[in-house]
C-alpha cells in the first residue's frame, strides 16, 4: 500500500486524484491532504477517505470553522503545511497546487527524500535549477503529472536521453485555434473559460487559450529531460489524442495516444514506472477522430513564444513571467483588463526587468511577490504607456 500525500485536493486534479484512488484503494491510502479555503470540500473527502492529517493554507479560515471531520487531525497555515510535508510518513507526494504557491512544497518534498508527482508545473518553470540540484541531494524521483510530460516519459521509457532527436508537445490550440484575428478584442471570459478538449482550474483554462501554458510546458520539458529549448518543438493537434511524441535520433517517432483525461497520467505517476491492472479510462480505437496537426501561428498566439524566448534566457526571467502571468489573469478573471491585455501586460513587465543568473529560492519567492503586486497596483498605467 502506498501512502500518498496529495496537495490541492479540492481542485480539478485533486479530484480526478481522488477518482483514481477510488478505484485502487487496495493500492493508495491518502495521508496527508490539502486546500486553500474550500473547507467544506476538504473535510467531506478527508472523512470519506479517512485521511488522518488535512492542513488549510488559508490560516484566516483557522477560526470560522467549528464542523470538524471525525477521525481527522486539522492544520492550518503554509507553514504547517511545510511542517507536516517535512515530518509525516508518505511515500510519494501529488502536487497539484495551482500557480506559484505550490513551489515550496515541491522543495519541501525532495529535500524530504520522497517521491514527487507534479502537476504544478510552475515550481519547475520558477526554480528548475533548484528543484534539479536538490534532487541530486535527494532519494526523491520527480515524476510528471502533466499528460504531454507522462507521455514523453512513457515513450522514452525504454531509452537513454541520448538517443532522442526531439521532444514534440502537442496542444489543443485551446478554444480560439479558429477565430478570426480580428475578433480577439471582443474575447469574453466565458468563451476563454470553455476549452474544447479538457475540463481544468480556471488558471489553466485561460493559460490554454492563450497558450502560455504550452509556454510553461516547454520550460518544464527542457528541466525534466534535459532538452535544449530548440530540440523541443509544439504542434497543434486540436483532437487531444496524441498527448506528445518523442523523436529519436534514427528518425523513429513514438506517440503515446488516449482519449483525453487525467485520470491516466495522475495513475501513472503514482504506479510509476508500473502500468497497473485498472478501468479508470478506455480508449476505443475505432472512435478516435481523424488526427490532425499544425504549426502554432506567431499571431495567434504571442504569449507562448514570448514564454519559449524567455525560458531560453532562463534565471529570474521566468520567475518574472510567470508572476506577471499570474497577476494579468487575476485581473481578467475580475474583469478589469480584456483577453488582448494579458499579453500586452506580461511582455511590458518581462521586457523591463534585469535578468538573474542562478537565483536563490528566496530571491524567487521576493521577486514573484514584487512582480505580482506590482501589475495588480500599476496596471492601469502599464496600459496607458503600451
Ligand atoms: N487541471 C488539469 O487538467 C491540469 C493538467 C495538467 C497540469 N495541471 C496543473 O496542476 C496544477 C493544478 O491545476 P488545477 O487545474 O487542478 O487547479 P485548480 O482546479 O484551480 O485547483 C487548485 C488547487 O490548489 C489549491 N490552492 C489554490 N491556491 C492555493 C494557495 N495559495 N496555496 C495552497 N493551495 C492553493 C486549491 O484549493 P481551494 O480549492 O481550497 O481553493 C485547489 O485545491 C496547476 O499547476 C496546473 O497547471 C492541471
Amino acid at each position: 500500500m502506498k501512502k500518498i500525500a496529495i496537495l490541492g485536493l479540492t481542485g480539478s486534479i485533486g479530484l480526478s486524484t481522488i477518482e483514481v484512488v477510488r478505484q485502487h484503494q487496495d493500492k493508495f491510502k491518502i495521508v496527508l491532504a490539502s486546500a486553500h479555503n474550500n473547507y467544506k470540500k476538504l473535510c467531506s473527502l478527508a472523512d470519506e477517505f479517512n485521511i488522518p492529517q488535512i492542513v488549510i493554507t488559508d490560516k484566516k479560515l483557522k477560526n470560522k470553522i467549528t464542523d470538524f471531520p471525525k477521525n481527522t487531525s486539522i492544520f492550518f497555515s503554509e507553514d504547517k503545511l511545510q511542517e507536516l510535508l517535512e515530518n509525516s510518513d508518505y511515500d510519494i507526494a501529488l502536487n497539484a497546487i495551482s500557480g506559484s504557491s505550490g513551489l515550496q512544497s515541491s522543495m519541501t518534498i525532495i529535500s524530504h527524500g520522497v517521491d514527487l508527482a507534479l502537476a504544478n508545473k510552475e515550481s519547475l518553470v520558477m526554480a528548475g535549477h533548484l528543484i534539479k540540484s536538490e534532487l541530486q541531494r535527494s532519494n526523491s524521483r520527480l515524476i510528471p503529472v502533466d499528460s504531454e510530460h507522462s507521455a514523453i516519459l512513457q515513450a522514452i521509457s525504454a531509452t537513454s536521453m541520448d538517443q532522442v532527436r526531439s521532444i514534440i508537445l502537442t496542444a489543443s490550440g485551446g478554444p480560439f485555434r479558429e477565430l478570426p484575428l480580428s475578433e480577439f478584442n471582443k474575447i469574453t471570459k466565458a468563451q476563454t473559460l470553455k476549452h474544447p478538449t479538457w475540463e481544468m482550474g480556471a488558471k489553466i483554462t485561460i493559460d490554454s487559450a492563450t497558450m502560455m501554458n504550452k509556454g510553461l510546458e516547454v520550460i518544464e520539458a527542457h528541466w525534466l529531460f534535459k532538452k535544449d529549448f530548440k530540440d523541443i518543438k509544439t504542434v497543434i493537434h486540436p483532437q487531444s489524442i496524441i498527448h506528445s511524441l518523442v523523436e529519436f535520433v534514427d528518425g523513429s517517432i513514438i506517440a503515446q495516444m488516449g482519449f483525453p483525461t487525467m485520470k491516466l497520467p495522475i495513475l501513472f505517476a503514482l504506479s510509476y514506472p508500473e502500468h497497473i491492472q485498472s478501468s479508470v479510462a478506455k480508449t476505443d480505437i475505432y472512435k478516435i477522430p481523424d488526427l490532425s496537426f499544425s504549426e502554432v501561428e506567431k499571431d495567434r498566439f504571442p504569449l507562448f513564444y514570448l514564454a519559449c524566448e524567455i525560458g531560453r534566457k532562463g534565471g529570474i526571467l521566468p520567475t518574472v513571467l510567470n508572476a506577471a502571468n499570474e497577476a494579468a489573469i487575476d485581473l481578467f478573471l475580475n474583469d478589469k483588463i480584456g483577453f488582448i491585455q494579458i499579453f500586452k501586460i506580461i511582455n511590458y513587465i518581462v521586457n523591463r526587468e534585469k535578468n538573474i543568473q542562478f537565483p536563490d529560492l528566496e530571491t524567487i519567492v521576493e521577486t514573484n511577490n514584487v512582480i505580482y503586486q506590482k501589475v495588480k497596483k500599476d496596471y492601469r498605467n502599464i496600459l496607458k504607456r503600451i
